[in-house]
C-alpha cells in the first residue's frame, strides 16, 4: 500500500522545484538565442546595403550570410574586407599612373626597319654616333636593316639624338672614348668621332689632336684586325684658307700649322695620311670623305657655327652677328644629302678622297638676310671684327662625287633651312619650358623624387 509519509512529500516537492528550475533555464536560453539571431540579421542587412552601394560583386557575400558564423568575428572580417578593397583600389590607381609614365618614356614603337637576311645584314660601327651627323647616319643604317653600334664619349654628342633606337634589337649605344682601343667584330666602320665646330675643338686642342690621330689609328687598327672597310670623316678644313677656288680634291691646301684651327685642320690631315698608310702598308680598305659645311636638325645650339648662330639670333630677335664684312662665302649642304653621300662612298669602289658638299655658294651676308626673312622678326644684322684664320672662300668641286658615286645634293637651301628653323624653335620652347620647371619647389632628397614617380 502506498502511504504518503512526510518524508515522501518532501522528496516530491524537491523534484517539482528541480523540474521548474530546469524549465526556467531552458526558457531563458531560448530567449537569448532569439535576440541574438534578430541582431545578427539586422547587421547582415545593413552590411549588405554598404556592400551593394560600394561594389556590385555579390558572390562572396552570399557565403557570409550564414547563421553559424560568430557575429563578432564576422563584424571584424567585413570591416577588414572593406578596408582591404579600398587599399587595393588606391594601389591600382597608383600603378596605373606609373604605367602611364613608363610607357611615355620607353618608346615601344620603333621606326619600321627593313628586314635584311643574314647574308645582306652588316654589322656597322659608327664612331661619334650620338653626334649631329652620326645620329642621322645611324638612322639611315638602322632603317636599311643593318646592325648598328654607335660609340661615343658624349663630348659634344647627346643620348637624346639616338634615344629612339635604344632597346632595339639591331642597335647598341656604347659609351667609349676612341682614344682608347675598341675591340668589336664589325664589317664596316664610319669614323666620325671628333669635335667639329671651332669652339668645341679649340676648347681642348690636345684632345682634338689625340682623337684625330690616336683615335684614327685605333679605328684603322680595328679595321685591319677584323677586315672591315673604314670611312674617315675628313673635312674641307684640310684646304685651310684656300688659294684655289672652287676646291677640288687635288688641291693640297693652305693651312696654318700653328694657328688656332690647326689642332682640327692638321689633325684631319694626319687622319687622311694615316688612312692611306694603313691602306698601302696593311691592305685596309679606306674611304675618305672631305665634308663641307653641313646643317640640319640636331646640330648643336650655341656651337658658334654660322647657321645655328644666325637661326638662334633671329628666333630670339637678337642682332644677327657677322664676323668681318660678310663678303666671305660658304656653301651649306643639308644633312640628309651628306648621309646619302657617305653611304654611297662606303659602298663604292673608289678609295681616293671625295668632296661631299653643296656647291651653291652664298656670302655670309646673304645667309643672314635669308634666315632673317625665313624666321621673320625684327633682328638687325651687325658686323663684328673678323676672326683669325677664317677662310674667305669655301666651295666644293663635286665632279668626283658625281662621276664615281653618282651623287649630288638634292635638298635646296631654302627647304633645309625651314626644317632646321622649325627644329631650333622647338628646342627653344623646350628650354623655356624646363626653365619654368626649375622655378618649382626643388626636390629635397631622393624620396621626393620617388614620390613624384
Ligand atoms: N658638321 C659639319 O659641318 C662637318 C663638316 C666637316 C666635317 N665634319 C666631320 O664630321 C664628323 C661629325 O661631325 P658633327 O658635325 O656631327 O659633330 P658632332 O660634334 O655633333 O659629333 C661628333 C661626335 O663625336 C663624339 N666624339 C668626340 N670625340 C670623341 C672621342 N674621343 N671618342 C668618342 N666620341 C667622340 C662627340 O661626342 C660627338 O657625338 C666629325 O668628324 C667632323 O669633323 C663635320
Amino acid at each position: 500500500m502506498f502511504i504518503i509519509t512526510y518524508k515522501k512529500m518532501k522528496q516530491i516537492g524537491f523534484f517539482i522545484v528541480f523540474i521548474l528550475i530546469v524549465f526556467g533555464f531552458y526558457e531563458t536560453f531560448v530567449n537569448i538565442n532569439n535576440i541574438q539571431l534578430f541582431q545578427f540579421n539586422k547587421k547582415v542587412s545593413s552590411y549588405e546595403r554598404i556592400k551593394y552601394s560600394n561594389d556590385n560583386d555579390d558572390n562572396d557575400d552570399k557565403l557570409l550570410i550564414n547563421k553559424d558564423i560568430n557575429t563578432e568575428a564576422y563584424d571584424t572580417d567585413k570591416i577588414d574586407i572593406i578596408d582591404a578593397k579600398k587599399r587595393i583600389k588606391l594601389l591600382e590607381d597608383k600603378l596605373r599612373k606609373i604605367e602611364g609614365k613608363i610607357s611615355l618614356r620607353i618608346p615601344k614603337n620603333y621606326p619600321t626597319v627593313k628586314f635584311l637576311n643574314y647574308k645582306n645584314r652588316k654589322r656597322i660601327l659608327v664612331t661619334g654616333g650620338a653626334g649631329f651627323v652620326g645620329s642621322h647616319l645611324v638612322d639611315r643604317l638602322m632603317l636599311e636593316g643593318h646592325e648598328v653600334i654607335a660609340a661615343d664619349n658624349f663630348l659634344t654628342g647627346r643620348k637624346r639624338n639616338v634615344e629612339h633606337w635604344v632597346g632595339h634589337e639591331n642597335f647598341e649605344l656604347v659609351h667609349h672614348d676612341i682614344v682608347r682601343p675598341l675591340y668589336l667584330e664589325v664589317d664596316e666602320i664610319y669614323h666620325l668621332a671628333s669635335p667639329a665646330s671651332p669652339p668645341h675643338y679649340m676648347l681642348n686642342p690636345v684632345k682634338t689632336l689625340k682623337t684625330n690621330t690616336i683615335g684614327t689609328i685605333n679605328m684603322l687598327g680595328l679595321a685591319k684586325r677584323v677586315g672591315a672597310r673604314v670611312l674617315i670623316a675628313s673635312t674641307s678644313e684640310v684646304y685651310g684658307d684656300p688659294t684655289e677656288h672652287p676646291q677640288s680634291e687635288t688641291y693640297w691646301g693652305h693651312v696654318n700649322p700653328i694657328g688656332p684651327r690647326a689642332c682640327y685642320d692638321e689633325g684631319k690631315r694626319v687622319a687622311e695620311t694615316l688612312s692611306y698608310a694603313y691602306m698601302h702598308q696593311e691592305g685596309v680598305e679606306v674611304r675618305v670623305a672631305r665634308i663641307f659645311n653641313t646643317f640640319g636638325p640636331r646640330m648643336h645650339m650655341n656651337d658658334g657655327r654660322v647657321v645655328s648662330n644666325f637661326i638662334l639670333q633671329a628666333l630670339q630677335n637678337d642682332s644677327i652677328t657677322i664676323y668681318g664684312n660678310g663678303n666671305q662665302t660658304r656653301s651649306f649642304q643639308y644633312v640628309s644629302d651628306l648621309v646619302d653621300g657617305l653611304v654611297s662612298l662606303m659602298s663604292s669602289n673608289y678609295s681616293q678622297p671625295i668632296n661631299i658638299g653643296n656647291p651653291v655658294e652664298h656670302t655670309i651676308k646673304e645667309f643672314a638676310i635669308m634666315i632673317k626673312n625665313l624666321v621673320g622678326g625684327v633682328s638687325k644684322i651687325v658686323e663684328l671684327a673678323a676672326v683669325e684664320d677664317d677662310p674667305q672662300r669655301r666651295k666644293p668641286n663635286i665632279d668626283r662625287a658625281k662621276k664615281y658615286l653618282n651623287w649630288q645634293p638634292k635638298v635646296s637651301l631654302n627647304n633645309g633651312l625651314k626644317i632646321t628653323i622649325n627644329y631650333f624653335s622647338k628646342e627653344l620652347k623646350k628650354t623655356k619650358h624646363s626653365q619654368k620647371d626649375a622655378l618649382r619647389v626643388p626636390y629635397i632628397n631622393d624620396h621626393d623624387i620617388v614620390e613624384q614617380l
